[in-house]
């Protein structure tokens, strides 16, 4: 799948693109059937939510579940991101689920992610990409990510880890940076029906509120970064940045639907 020149030039001004029915129902039936079975697994890829036990973030799925090891292979996300980043040697950095559940899913504070890369895993550029796709309706109500259009452009923000506000650590940007960055063009809720996929960069700012509605969101997310630009540090789990760094390669186009019907 190739991004239009109108696309690429969004990408480059705002730093996110939301694509609307990148996946059919049926594969984002496919893809949700495991979830079930993977989330009920106790594993420190399994990170819960401090107050309800639920499962926050589903990481390493690609090594977990064959449809998963598919997914991160997925002609329609990586072809758009080679074609980003001019590159089609890119390694698979993280792979996961986001889950947000009915009335208790906690927040994504502010932050971007090159943050965390770089600080925690030496990632030398901020290049990566994060690939998303929506695995549920997501609405105003239940969690959506929110994105500051251009925000990347000022290149990477003052960050400081936070490892209290939920059970998931993450390098955060203060709220000052955040009102500094907003005033200039305000905040974009990442909405769309299940199936719509997100690509966003390392650099741009992003977080999601809690969903105190009565609906579910799950969000699958597959971050890639060029090989040229790996990490240099190992200090983190092999689930939260990857240690392989061989070229990924796409799959065909029916990779899903060829998984359930072999
Ligand atoms: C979220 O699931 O709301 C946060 C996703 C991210 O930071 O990539
Ligand atoms: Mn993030």
């Amino acid at each position: 799948m190739r991004l239009a020149p109108d696309q690429l030039e969004r990408f480059d001004s705002d730093g996110f693109l939301i694509l609307p029915e990148l996946f059919t129902a049926e594969e984002v039936g496919i893809l949700c059937a495991e979830l079930d079975t993977l989330f009920a697994e106790d594993c420190p890829q399994n990170f819960r939510e401090t107050e309800s036990g639920d499962v926050r973030t589903a990481m390493g799925l690609h090594l977990r579940n064959t449809i998963y090891a598919r997914m991160v292979r997925h002609p329609r996300l990586l072809e758009p991101a080679m074609q980003i980043l001019g590159d089609d040697r890119l390694y698979i950095q993280q792979v996961k689920v986001n889950a947000k559940v009915a009335y208790s899913g906690e927040v994504w504070q502010w932050h971007y992610d090159f943050a965390t890369h770089h600080n925690e895993d030496g990632v030398p550029e901020p290049l990566a990409l994060n690939l998303h796709v929506l695995l549920d309706d997501v609405s105003e109500f239940n969690g959506p990510l929110w994105f500051i259009p251009g925000s990347h452009k000022g290149g990477p923000a003052p960050a400081e880890l936070d490892t209290t506000t939920t059970s998931y650590p993450l390098w955060c940007v203060e709220n000052d940076t955040v009102s500094t960055l907003a005033a200039k063009r305000g905040i974009v809720s990442a909405k769309g029906p299940a199936g719509t996929a997100l690509i966003f960069g390392d650099c741009l700012l992003h977080g999601s509120p809690p969903n105190m509605s009565p609906w579910n969101r799950r969000i699958y997310s597959l971050i890639v970064n060029p090989i040229t630009n790996a990490y240099t540090k190992e200090l983190r789990a092999d689930h939260l940045h990857h240690r392989g760094i061989s070229p990924v390669t796409p799959l065909d186009d029916d990779c899903l639907l060829s998984a359930v019907a072999a």
